[in-house]
């Protein structure tokens, strides 16, 4: 028989790959963004130095760029890697499905990465050592490419997100992919709070100078600067949610909005205060202050704002053809894809999934238990967790703690399998798969050692085969 495309199952207790990627991808974001900011402060900074003679700000540019090349280049070359080992596990076929749109994007995107890696460690060490003015090209080029890998990868990012029209799923073209429908509204969101992030850390290297007519002259520099990025990205974000599709909506209003509205006004109203005071009184912004606040702002603002972006995709992974759980939703006859939901719902995934064990293949009374356990992991542990009280929105609790196998049975073949919930994908599975996982979930809101009972069955049927040898 045919087999699905399908690799196998990633499964971190608790908190899901979904958490590993987003703790990998905050760190990165922070990392990342810091320094796409910096390098626009950097040439603003050293034009403002060059026309106005006034080399002594070009200290604060060195200072701050080994401060990127210690922290935020050697975090973020190692997230960025890691990133890709976490999406290449948790989702290889959206990683395959992205590959397959944007190969060349991402080789644009890493030749524009050389440039700018190679671009800080110049700009670090030349300065003082070449001429003002080709120092100052040197900085416009690094912010350019530094620029450069954040446009190329909100293309893939918010195709991610949808492409917003019909034309993609017929031509499968890349240029359709990318110039989706939030791409710039996406952008400008990057774009501004980028230069949020770059002034809340540059305030941190200033807290280090000590000469305060210097680091006035630079704090009065910075802030305006952050505020107004502030001020951008706010409005670009809300045309962001103007261009979301409606599974999203739904999820923000429902689960989204209600969690974090108060952490995102908070973070700017905290911000905005924050930049006000530099700017009014820079001889008392203390560096342990100064570390404080960019703690805040980064865990406060950046890890709602990625958890956001990745559960309002839901139930898609990528480009609203893949759902979360690797099955392809739908037919893209511009890349020759072809929906897998009917013919899952026809054979099962048991029979359909390559990496099943044989001895699953076939569901009785004896392996009913491990069928269903691997069975949820497949077709439901990309959003939710397993286990009781667990954080990633635990089938467990989502189910009230049910122990009755007939409720958690109607509920399979009700709204999942008709699809009516927009945040979740069509799960359209034969009547002894749904039994398997009801028996399953059942099992462990009951309390009892899954575990153990799936090995004492595997136990006593090895038994039972052996004497019928
Ligand atoms: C692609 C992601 C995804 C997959 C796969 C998925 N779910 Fe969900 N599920 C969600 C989201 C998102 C919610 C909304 C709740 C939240 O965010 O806390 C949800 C909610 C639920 C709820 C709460 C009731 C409701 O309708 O809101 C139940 C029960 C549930 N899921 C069961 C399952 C089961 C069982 C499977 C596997 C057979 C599964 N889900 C697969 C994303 C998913």
């Amino acid at each position: 028989m045919d087999m699905l495309g399908m690799y196998p199952t990633f499964y971190v207790p608790a908190i899901g790959t979904a958490w590993v990627m987003g703790i990998i991808g905050v760190i990165h974001v922070l990392a990342s963004h810091t320094s796409v900011g910096a390098s626009f402060l950097f040439a603003l900074l050293e034009t403002k130095a060059y026309r106005e003679n006034k080399p002594q700000l070009l200290d604060f540019v060195r200072k701050y760029g080994m401060f990127l090349l210690v922290f935020s280049y050697i975090i973020g070359s190692i997230t960025g890697p890691g990133i890709w080992y976490a999406i290449t596990v948790a989702s290889p076929r959206g990683v395959s499905g992205l590959i397959h749109n944007f190969v060349w994007v991402w080789a644009a995107e890493w030749v524009y990465f050389t440039v700018e890696v190679i671009g800080v460690y110049a700009l670090v060490y030349l300065i003082g050592k070449v001429d003002a003015k080709t120092h100052l090209k040197l900085s416009w080029s690094f912010a350019l490419a530094s620029w450069a890998t954040m446009l190329l990868i909100v293309g893939i990012l918010s195709f991610m997100m949808w492409p917003g029209h019909e034309n993609w799923y017929q031509t499968g073209s890349t240029n359709d992919a990318f110039y989706n429908i939030n791409f710039f509204a996406h952008l400008g969101t990057r774009t501004g709070s980028m230069f949020v992030m770059a002034t809340v850390v540059g305030l941190m290297v200033a807290s280090r100078i000590k000469d305060m007519q210097l680091r006035r002259s630079v704090v009065r520099f910075l802030t305006p600067i952050g505020l107004v990025g502030g001020l951008f990205a706010v409005m670009m974000f809300l045309y962001y949610l103007q261009t979301l599709p409606s599974n999203a909506v739904v999820m923000l209003n429902a689960y989204l909005l209600p969690s974090y509205a108060q952490g995102m006004v908070a973070v700017f109203v905290v911000a905005t205060l924050w930049l006000l005071f530099a700017w009014w009184q820079p001889q008392h912004i203390y560096t342990s202050l100064a570390v404080v606040l960019f703690v805040f702002i980064a865990l406060v603002g950046v890890w709602p704002e990625e958890r956001m972006r990745e559960s309002m995709r839901k139930p898609y992974v990528a480009g609203q053809y893949i759902y979360g759980n690797q099955v392809i939703a739908r037919d893209v006859p511009g890349k020759g894809i072809a929906g897998e939901v009917d013919r899952i719902a026809e054979k099962g995934l048991l029979k359909l999934h390559p990496f099943m064990p044989e001895r699953l293949r076939v569901i009785d009374d004896s392996n009913r238990l491990e069928a269903g356990r691997l069975l949820t992991q497949v077709a439901c542990a990309n959003c939710h967790a397993l286990e009781r009280g667990a954080p990633l929105r635990n089938i467990p609790d989502k189910f009230h703690g049910a122990t009755d196998e007939d409720l958690i049975a109607a509920y399979l073949e009700g709204p999942l399998k008709f699809g009516m919930q927009p945040y979740m994908p069509r799960i359209d599975l034969p009547p002894e798969e749904v039994r398997a996982i009801a028996h399953y979930l059942a099992t462990v809101n009951s309390g009892q050692n899954v575990d153990r009972l799936i090995a004492e069955r595997r136990q006593a049927a090895a038994k039972v085969a052996m004497q019928k040898e």
